[in-house]
């Protein structure tokens, strides 16, 4: 059947429209500034006493003309003194470095490590990319989302833990892992997750690092390769040469 030109342009718009908004709808973090009674830009924000002095020898590091490239480190102690990245700490960070804001929004936006939104006491990142998820990530995500009773993106409600869903943290040979806070929690099974919870929960801090007896990601049990004397220089090169 033919289409009018207005039926068209109708189905790009609505085409347009569902690849541009895919990936934000997938996502857990707030992309999109939205004024809301505890994040717009009325709050008043500050570095404390100690966080300025951070401030200023974080600045100090660069040579005059470049104090921009301090906005990584800057927009961090922000997010560690109020425990996420409200707009008012963004623009804080903008008076301080002389940059637009713009600058600032850009890079608070693009790395996932900066949250745009209020976050439990614990942040809870779980790992589910290959490795992770062939080593059962699932029984991990499954086991803090039944326990806590919340999904991902979400925050108990007496807001002690958020739950992230992350990409691969570099841990994969002590898969399957999870980060909470600053820490790594390493070869996990769901018992272990659900202790590390209680812990928390309990206000201890659960040692961080493998929980299989492991020390780093040496293999468990013997050595499987490097077990002989080194060979020395020349091993294997032809005895003509
Ligand atoms: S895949 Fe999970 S840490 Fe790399």
């Amino acid at each position: 059947m033919l289409k009018t030109f207005k039926q068209i342009g109708q189905a790009l718009v609505r085409n347009a429209r569902g690849v541009q908004t895919s990936s934000s709808a997938l996502s857990d973090n707030l992309f999109v500034h939205r004024d809301s009674p505890e994040d717009n830009p009325d709050i008043p924000f500050e570095f404390d006493a100690n966080n300025k002095k951070r401030a200023e020898a974080l600045m100090a590091i660069y040579p005059e003309g470049h104090k921009r490239a301090a906005l990584l480190p800057l927009l961090d102690l922000a997010q560690r003194q109020h425990g996420w990245l409200p707009l008012s700490a963004m623009h804080h960070v903008a008076d301080i470095l002389e940059i637009p804001r713009m600058r600032v929004y850009e890079v608070a936006t693009f790395y996932t490590m900066y949250m745009r939104k209020p976050m439990g006491k614990y942040h809870l990142q779980v790992c589910t990319t290959t490795p992770c998820w062939l080593r059962n990530s699932d029984e991990i995500m499954n086991v803090i989302k039944s326990k806590l009773n919340i999904q991902v993106g979400e925050t108990t409600p007496c807001k002690t833990f958020t739950l992230s869903e992350v990409e691969c943290l570099g841990a994969c040979v002590n898969a399957p892992m999870v980060q909470v806070n600053d820490d790594y929690y390493e070869d996990l099974t769901g018992k272990d997750m659900d202790e590390i919870l209680e812990d928390l929960k309990a206000g201890r801090k659960p040692k961080a690092g493998p929980r299989s007896g492991r020390f780093a990601c040496e293999p468990i049990g013997e050595p499987t390769s490097l077990k002989g004397e080194p060979t020395g220089p020349g091993f294997g090169v032809q005895s003509g040469l």
